[in-house]
This record gives C-alpha cells, sequence and structure tokens, in this order.
C-alpha cells in the first residue's frame, strides 16, 4: 500500500532512514509519483522499466510508431529546473518528453530568474507547479528534491518531481540508465547476476556511482570493486548499505588486478567542482585510475567499459573505437530509460504495452 506524502509532517519524513520513505513516493500501482531515490527501485520495477524502455525503442523505429507514442502525454507539461550545468542529462529529459508528446518549459540560469530576485526555491517551485505537471530538476543542494517534492505534496496543486542529481548524494535516473545498458549487455551473458562490476575514479563525491551501487544490490551476487586514490574512495555509507545486504565488495587502488576480473568498468570523472580549497583535487595523483590502451588491453574480451559522462582524460579517446566501449550507447539508453520513466509515471504503460504486442 503506498502512503501519501501530504498524510506525514516534514520533520518525521525527512528523519526516516531511506528504505521506509521510498513508500511515501510511490503510486497505488507500484509505479514512482516523485523520483528522488536509488532506493525506489526494486528488482521488479527496474525489470519493468527496462521491458517498457525496449518496447519504446522498437516502437519509435516507424513513423506511426512514433506518432503513437508522442500522441501518449500530450495533457501534460514539464518544467526542467537545472540550476547545475548539465547537456546529456537536461537533453535526454527535453527528448524523452517530445517522444511521448509532452511539452517542456525551463529554468536553468536562476540569476534570470526570481531567485535572483530573493524568491525562495520553494516559491519558485510552487510557481512552477502553477503551470506544469511535472518538475525535473537538478541542484547543487542534496536534500532539497526531497523537500520540495514534500512541498508540492502538501500544496493544493500537487505534482510530481523527478530528481536529476541532487549534490553529490543521488542521480537515480542516470542509475536507471546505467542498470539497463547493463541488463542489455550481459543479455546474451547470463544476466545481470554473477558479476563483477568496477567502479573507478571519484567515488568520493560521484552521485552516479552512490545510486548505481544501490541500484546494482538488487541482482544476485554483483560483486562491486571500488577503485581510487585513497582521499576519493568510496564513503562509509554505501559500504555499509552493501555490508548489510551481504553484497561482496573490496576497496583496491589496484587498477590493473581489477579490470582483469571486471564484467564492466565503471569510470567516472574528478568531480573537482566539490574542492573545498582550490587546487585539492589536482594535487591528488590520479594518474594510475585513468582508463586507456595498456587497461584496454587487460580487459576481459566480454567486458563493457562504462562512464555516465561527461569525461576529462579518464579515458583515452583511442579507446572509443572498441567495441567493449558503451558509453555513447549509454548515453542513448538514457533518453529511453527515461521515456519510460515518465510514461510509467503519467500511467500510460499499458496502453505501450498494449500497442506493442499488437503492432510488433
Ligand atoms: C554526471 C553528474 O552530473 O553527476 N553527469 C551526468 O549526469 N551524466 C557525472 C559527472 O558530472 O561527472
Amino acid at each position: 500500500m503506498s502512503k501519501r506524502l501530504a498524510n506525514i509532517a516534514w520533520e518525521t519524513f525527512s528523519a526516516l532512514p531511506l528504505t521506509e520513505k521510498t513508500s511515501f513516493l510511490m503510486q497505488s500501482d507500484g509505479a514512482p509519483y516523485h523520483t528522488l531515490f536509488a532506493q525506489q527501485f526494486d528488482y521488479a520495477l527496474l525489470d519493468q522499466l527496462a521491458t517498457l524502455a525496449n518496447e519504446i525503442r522498437a516502437i519509435a523505429k516507424t513513423r506511426v510508431g512514433a506518432e503513437f507514442l508522442s500522441q501518449q502525454v500530450t495533457h501534460k507539461r514539464a518544467m526542467l529546473y537545472f540550476s547545475q550545468p548539465s547537456s546529456r542529462t537536461f537533453l535526454s529529459f527535453v527528448s524523452a518528453c517530445q517522444i511521448l508528446g509532452v511539452q517542456t518549459g525551463e529554468v536553468r540560469d536562476t540569476a534570470i530568474s526570481s531567485e535572483f530576485k530573493g524568491e525562495s526555491r520553494e516559491d519558485s517551485v510552487r510557481t512552477f507547479s502553477s503551470y506544469f505537471d511535472l518538475i525535473i530538476m537538478r541542484t547543487p543542494e542534496k536534500g532539497l528534491a526531497e523537500h520540495m517534492a514534500w512541498v508540492l505534496s502538501n500544496s493544493d496543486r500537487p505534482i510530481p518531481i523527478i530528481n536529476a542529481g541532487s549534490g553529490q548524494d543521488q542521480h537515480p535516473t542516470q542509475a536507471l540508465l546505467d542498470i539497463y545498458t547493463l541488463l542489455r549487455s550481459f543479455e546474451r551473458g547470463g544476466g545481470l547476476r554473477d558479476k563483477t562490476v568496477v567502479f573507478c575514479g571519484d567515488l568520493l563525491r560521484g552521485r552516479t556511482v552512490r545510486s548505481l551501487s544501490y541500484l546494482l544490490t538488487n541482482y544476485p551476487n554483483v560483486r562491486q570493486l571500488f577503485v581510487a586514490p585513497e582521499p576519493l574512495q568510496v564513503g562509509t555509507d554505501v559500504l555499509a548499505i552493501l555490508e548489510q545486504k551481504g553484497v561482496p565488495f573490496a576497496r583496491t587502488d589496484d587498477f590493473h588486478a581489477a579490470i582483469r576480473e571486471a564484467d564492466a568498468v565503471y569510470m567516472t570523472r574528478i568531480q573537482d567542482e566539490w574542492d573545498n580549497a582550490k587546487g585539492e583535487s589536482a594535487a591528488i595523483d590520479t594518474h594510475r585510475f585513468k582508463f586507456g590502451l595498456d587497461e584496454l588491453a587487460l580487459l576481459p574480451p566480454r567486458a563493457i567499459i562504462m562512464h555516465p559522462l561527461p569525461r576529462r582524460d579518464e579515458i583515452v579517446t583511442a579507446v572509443d573505437g572498441d567495441p567493449r566501449a558503451m558509453y555513447w550507447r549509454q548515453m542513448r539508453n538514457g533518453m529511453w530509460i527515461r521515456t519510460a520513466l515518465i510514461a510509467m509515471t503519467f500511467g500510460c504503460e499499458k496502453r505501450i504495452h498494449d500497442y506493442f504486442r499488437h503492432n510488433n
């Protein structure tokens, strides 16, 4: 049974552990209403989303199919509220909305919005909810999407929020597209079970790592290896979850040994925008945590290389042509899985299944 976020005080809700928060965020049929955390997605829901994304991408291949999809959510408008830099997440959400016929508006620069005049975030978001039916938001603040979801659910115009990246904390839709990429890549290789996923780079401040690490715990016996220089190693809160769930994991700085055991290598950028002092990240020796041609030679033949992008120099471009380099396909997968998420949020999953069954 889903509980309503409107029936709980903010102080009570915000103090709950994540696993207890999730039931307040789902619709009664199990679809997400607000999408805020990776913890909202279990094995069954991930499977449902991946199936829907596969159907959507198949339907979209023909003109009549694309036209069918573009009629599904024409009665809704989405606001993209991005107060942090973004190219692909922003564009993939815009594209996902376009595929379903959702019209979009955007605020990307708070210097030209009323926040510049001193308006609170709460008031800004309530303003958006007067004109739109969904808010997709990216912010540097950790808990803001969660708080806004509560504010909206307790307003006279409750509308859903999708978290498109919240500080260093969570990036649930990136984790969805990462899981979707892994599922597709291992479709003919025994599925996403008994695999080793190697995370490398800035694991402390990378929100994509935090969200994906959690989602992977939904799959049986998926080992997680965390490869980073000590100051950028993954947080103990992430490890505590893995321990509690009995997931095999290890922390190491031996990238080459980890690559030899990998089914997937997930590279990340050094997130120096979070440095406390200027040059803090630059002082860390990261040269052993990059993926070049030597690393490619160590990678097992059926393993894949992933990256949430944007990249700097942590994967050399010479690797791009290798069939195991999955990051460009991974990015396009993001458009399909976000389309599936929006379709599910607005309850048009069944119509898409029916169309697929009759036409594909
Ligand atoms: C990531 C992010 O914003 O966390 N980018 C993305 O959404 N694909 C990763 C990053 O910025 O390094």
